[in-house]
């Protein structure tokens, strides 16, 4: 039963798109007709300029590292860790945006942010180094979570290699549309780095 309370608040924070909410409230702008039409903090930071794409940042860590962080405060008995997928799922397919989503990145980083730090910070590490080299943010996304399972591998951390291997499969599989355009090279580049 805790299970379930606990995974459907952490699903319905996940569901929460922040990107939406900025891009309505603060810009009058669905940011899901414009660029990619992914609901994740790229496309803010693409449609509607840094201060947007940070705030959606933020905001999308914040529901990994909270969902994952409220059974390790009040709810020894239960693996934060799987509360935190729900928290991915629920960004990824959000009740309140007709189940259509981000791609997992923000949200799963945020899980590790909560139970690993140091991990974070390679992983943030990892993504901007991938970012500088290739221009591709789809492609650091992805390499990120490679790197993360490798990580997590030599620091022999049982659970987390499972959930960096589930969760980095689980983008690759969102970034499926953005393969096909790195492979066409249709995929866009970002120009501010
Ligand atoms: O986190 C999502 C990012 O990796 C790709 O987003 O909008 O370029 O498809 P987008």
């Amino acid at each position: 039963m805790d299970y379930f309370i606990y995974g459907l608040i952490a699903y319905l924070l996940g569901s929460i798109p922040s990107a939406l909410l900025v891009g309505k409230i603060g810009y009058n702008i669905d940011v899901r007709e414009k660029g990619s039409g992914n609901l994740g903090a790229t496309n803010t930071f693409r449609v509607l300029g840094i201060k947007a794409g940070l705030i959606v940042s933020f905001a999308d860590i914040l529901k990994g590292t909270l969902a994952t962080s409220l059974p390790i405060w009040f709810a020894s008995d239960i693996n934060p860790l799987i509360v935190g997928v729900f928290a991915v799922l629920g960004h990824t397919y959000p009740l309140f945006a007709k189940f259509k989503g981000g791609k997992a990145v923000a949200t799963s980083g945020g899980i590790i942010l909560a139970v690993n730090p140091l991990l974070f910070a390679i992983m943030v590490l990892t993504f901007f180094i991938v970012l500088y080299v290739s221009k591709f943010v789809s492609l650091s996304s992805m390499v990120t979570g490679v790197v993360a399972i490798i990580v997590t591998i030599i620091q022999q951390d049982v659970p987390l290699i499972i959930l960096t291997g589930i969760l980095t499969a689980f983008v690759v599989y969102r970034h499926r549309s953005n393969i096909k355009r790195i492979m066409n090279k249709t995929e866009p580049k970002i120009s501010w780095m």
